[in-house]
């Protein structure tokens, strides 16, 4: 039978994304993201194409680790600077009716209990479309800015999202009761004291007492992604995410990376099918092969390597400045992300990377691979990636705003419709609905 290709978009709150230089381009809409009508227009955009979700990136902190300074973000737009992702959704979801939105959060800086509800009234005013992308942070300028000397030890942080999970479950899971809001105007009760329940928690990182401040939203607890590819951040993922973000420039580094989550989820007693698992994906698709091919080298043109520098440099904690273009990559830990410099050097062992190679790489969708072709060229080699790794479906990033995403929803999106490998219309329900055909709430809460 032909697999179901599910697509969300990548996208943070800032110029360009992953896709460094590009803003150059007198075409290009991303340096717009300051306008709300370019959200909106974009949110439409990607429900008419089906998409699942619009996922939103979000770090804090800018990056300052190549060159020991924050001039080449500044300068290249790496990143930086980047808004908040929050409010935007609310604006978003006034427009849309069916697209759902992943919005990520680190754990490391806002207390459970204020970001348990900040996502709780997102999920009431998006009627039950929002899922949590769950990080730990990796940028010391971000520590630095929110006061502190610099960020826990890497696989600590893990340790502590453990427990702030677990607390926030408590939270949207079992502070209220399923009928503890009455809205019995007659009786004049809005809800019932009796079925509301103290959250009484002292833990290793974080205290709370008392109830939970909002009533029960659609989904309760939001949707979890999660997209640490380290050891340690997979078996954060087998315990709580119920979709799962891996970034592998490589189809053995993707095949890899969905087979050492599969055995993670098994040894946390889950299962394969309990989680839908998304590769950062970018697609160039045009009407012909050959003017993608020409778009695909006029963006190699404008692509800025100093900008892609920035980031790798960021997301691996390495100040790439000090080594030469055809150095090899080769994996050391480091307190940042970990999985960024796995996936150049230790992930796929068939394929050796210099950093003239991972630069220019980055540079066009940041650690996913890169498709172009007209549709039919795109549609087969996006089938061969899902039946080769296992995948479930694509978080596509853009080159060019919004052709990119235009293009993939005129051409693209069609094709695999015509495949059947592509839905036809949205699923009823909540999000967690649509994307794992199970109930509302989520089901492996252990409280
Ligand atoms: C595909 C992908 C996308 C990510 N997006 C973000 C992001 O938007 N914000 C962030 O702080 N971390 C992001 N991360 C980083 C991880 O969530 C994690 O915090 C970091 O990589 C450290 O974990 P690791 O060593 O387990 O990879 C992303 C990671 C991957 C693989």
């Amino acid at each position: 039978m032909t697999k179901e290709i599910r697509l969300n978009a990548f996208l943070m709150n800032c110029v360009g994304h992953l896709a460094p230089g590009q803003w150059t381009n007198p075409e290009d809409t991303s340096s717009d993201y300051l306008n709300a009508q370019y959200w909106v227009d974009l949110a439409k955009l990607l429900e008419r194409g089906l998409f699942d979700t619009l996922f939103l990136g979000d770090v804090t902190g800018v990056y300052d680790v190549d060159g020991g300074s924050a001039v080449s973000a500044l300068t290249s737009a790496a990143q930086t600077p980047m808004n908040d992702p929050f409010p935007l959704i609310p604006l978003m979801a006034h427009a849309t009716r069916h697209l759902g939105f992943g919005v990520t959060a680190s754990v490391a800086y806002d207390p459970p209990y204020l970001l348990a509800r900040r996502f709780t009234t997102l999920d009431h005013l998006t009627k039950g479309r929002v899922a949590w992308n769950v990080v730990t942070s990796y940028l010391e300028s971000g520590a630095r800015s929110l006061g502190q000397e610099s960020l826990l030890d890497h696989d600590e942080r893990y340790d502590r999202a453990d427990e702030y999970l677990d607390l926030c479950y408590r939270f949207w899971e079992s502070s209220w009761d399923e009928a503890a809001v009455l809205r019995d105007a007659q009786a004049g009760t809005y809800a019932d004291a009796a079925r509301i329940h103290t959250v009484n928690h002292d833990g290793r990182y974080f205290r709370s007492h008392g109830i939970f401040q909002c009533e029960p939203s659609p989904q309760r607890t939001p949707l979890i992604f999660q997209a640490g590819g380290s050891q340690r951040g997979g078996q954060f993922a087998a315990r709580h995410a119920e979709c799962v973000f891996v970034g592998a420039p490589t189809r053995e580094g993707v095949r890899r990376s969905v087979a050492q989550l599969e055995s993670q989820l098994q040894a946390a007693g889950r299962g394969r099918d309990d989680v839908r698992i998304f590769a950062m994906f970018t697609v160039i698709v045009e009407e012909t092969s050959a003017l993608a091919r020409q778009q695909h080298q006029a963006y190699l043109a404008r692509a800025d390597l100093a900008g892609a520098r920035t980031l790798l440099s960021g997301w691996t904690g390495i100040d790439l400045s000090r080594y030469n273009l055809d150095d090899e990559l080769v994996y050391v830990d480091t307190n940042a992300g970990q999985s960024a410099l796995a996936s150049f050097s230790k992930l796929d062992p068939s394929r050796t990377w210099t950093l003239r190679d991972a630069l220019e790489f980055v540079a066009l969708g940041g650690r996913g691979p890169v498709v172009v072709g007209d549709a039919n060229e795109v549609a087969d080699e996006l089938q061969a990636w899902v039946n080769d790794t296992g995948l479930d479906g694509f978080n596509l990033a853009y080159i060019e705003m919004p052709r990119t995403f235009r293009n993939i929803v005129d051409y693209l999106v069609p094709e695999l419709q015509r495949r059947g490998a592509y839905k036809r219309q949205y699923a009823d329900g909540v999000l967690r609905q649509k994307l794992l055909s199970t109930g509302p709430y989520r089901s492996t809460v252990s409280l």
